[in-house]
């Protein structure tokens, strides 16, 4: 089993659905917001082709996203029933403001898996401030019905020095309607536009990381950020108190996930302006292969290269860098120098032949590369693994058998013993979240 997933294909696509926005959010990454272009969308017709490519091409999630995706909100319907069908994870990006019972209600019957939702502040001047057009008291009442209809749902609160001292006022207000998950991004530059004077100074993001952790501690949220911050930049105590929060969050551009602009434009994340090629001239993997760099070291900095944390930081967001810098191989500007995460401790795992193995989640899979297959049971991917095609068989028929004592999977299996492999790949399993033992 490899664990380091060299990707044929992107796990998942985001979907730039339309380039029309009801908002004109001061720190989008997506538009000069002061000057709106004209809408180019493709027609339905063309966009439902870049749909079906996806599907085509075993892509595992895709999240729709704009633009405001509502915007659109036929095309949008058609596009979630096509993938959903496919059975593909679904989510959307949105403002929510043009939520409508019937659009909610479409969503709810095709399943939509998730939802992320922006949010710059609940005070409502701070918020009319920033989004130009937008109005809290309609944001509010449209997050009530999304939460009334019991989606899974996550808050993205962007912040730059407008709205960054209001995060535990938004933090309480969301808490107090009901959202569970909370996310605090600080705003990524927008790379042909950079507003340098919004951007977060370095104490200002370290104060973000206190709110997070104010957020998590005193409010219960499960608490997010979507930009990579550079490992070295987070203060010890951060790493004392959860090990485990944000060691992960690496960037995944063209390493996991690429966006598809409104005119099938592919690029590494949507941030990210460099364009690699176009879906109605080339195929996904044609364009995926152009965009080796960032799965190979080449976007890592120099400074960065012999860091004992590079595996989980790479050198943090990498458009960041290609905003202030001009490439994408310079140190972020938040980069201080090689840190030492403290290691988990690795959980033991304790089972005997009257355990019983069940499967988690559902097995999905996709042919990558001579004979390997990538696999995952997991709506994020997080546990996504490479393997051959034996041990994909096994998944196989441990998904149909399974619930299995320890004891019959041993004799089921085609080694029958408990050898010191066997074991290894059952704790491998366990540890991947594949499949529980209790
Ligand atoms: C570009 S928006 C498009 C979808 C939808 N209009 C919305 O705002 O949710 C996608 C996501 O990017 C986030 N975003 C926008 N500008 C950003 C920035 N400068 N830095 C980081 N995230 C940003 C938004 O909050 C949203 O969660
Ligand atoms: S609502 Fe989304 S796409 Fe529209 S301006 Fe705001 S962040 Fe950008
Ligand atoms: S030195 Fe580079 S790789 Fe190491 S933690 Fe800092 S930014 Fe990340």
């Amino acid at each position: 089993m490899l664990e380091l997933p060299l990707l044929r294909l992107p796990f998942q696509v985001q979907m730039e659905i339309t380039d029309i926005c009801n908002l004109r959010c001061s720190h989008c990454y997506h538009f000069d917001t002061g000057n709106m272009p004209r809408s180019n969308d493709l027609i339905d017709n063309n966009f439902f082709r870049l749909v079906q490519k996806m599907i085509d091409n075993r892509i595992y999630s895709i999240v729709f996203t704009g633009g405001e995706p509502l915007m659109r909100p036929k095309t949008l319907i058609k596009a979630i029933e096509m993938v959903k069908v496919a059975g593909l994870q679904v989510s959307i990006n949105t403002n929510l403001l043009l939520l409508t019972p019937q659009l909610l209600a479409e969503f709810k019957n095709l399943m939509v898996d998730s939802f992320l939702v922006s949010c710059p502040a609940s005070e409502p001047d701070v918020y009319k401030k920033i989004t130009c057009l937008g109005q809290y008291s309609i944001f509010s009442k449209k997050l009530e019905m999304l939460l009334k209809a019991g989606f899974p749902s996550q808050i993205n609160m962007v912040v730059t020095r407008t709205n960054y001292p209001f995060i535990r006022s938004t933090a309480t207000d969301m808490a107090k309607r009901g959202v569970k998950n909370f996310s605090v991004t600080p705003a990524c530059l927008n790379v042909d536009h950079p507003d340098l004077k919004s951007l977060l100074s370095e104490k200002q993001t370290s104060t973000v990381l206190e709110d997070l952790r104010w957020c998590a501690d005193t409010l219960g949220l499960k608490v997010d950020t979507l930009v990579a911050l550079p490992k070295c930049f987070f203060p010890e105590w951060w790493w004392k108190r959860d090990p485990l929060l944000f060691k992960n969050r690496t960037c995944q551009a063209g390493r996991m996930s690429a966006s598809i602009s409104n005119v099938g434009d592919v690029r590494p994340c949507p941030h990210n302006p460099i364009i690699y090629g176009n879906l109605f001239q080339e195929s996904m993997e044609q364009i995926w292969d152009k965009m080796v760099v960032y799965r190979n070291d080449g976007t890592i900095p120099g400074v960065c290269k012999n860091c004992p944390s590079v595996e989980f930081c790479r050198g943090a967001c990498r458009t960041n860098a290609l905003a202030v810098t001009g490439k994408l191989n310079e140190p972020d500007r938040l980069t201080v120098g090689h840190v030492n995460l403290p290691k988990k401790e690795r959980k033991s795992i304790v089972f005997d032949e009257n355990s019983v193995v069940k499967f988690r989640g559902k097995l999905r899979w996709r042919n990558e590369f001579e004979g390997h297959y990538s696999i995952t049971s997991k709506k994020s991917g997080g546990n996504l693994i490479i393997v051959n095609a034996e041990m994909l068989r096994f998944m196989s028929w441990l998904e149909k058998s399974l619930p299995l004592t320890v004891k019959s999977l041993v004799e089921k299996s085609a080694s029958g013993s408990a050898d010191a492999a066997f074991v290894e790949i059952v704790e491998t399993l366990i540890r991947k979240e594949f499949i529980s033992v209790s």
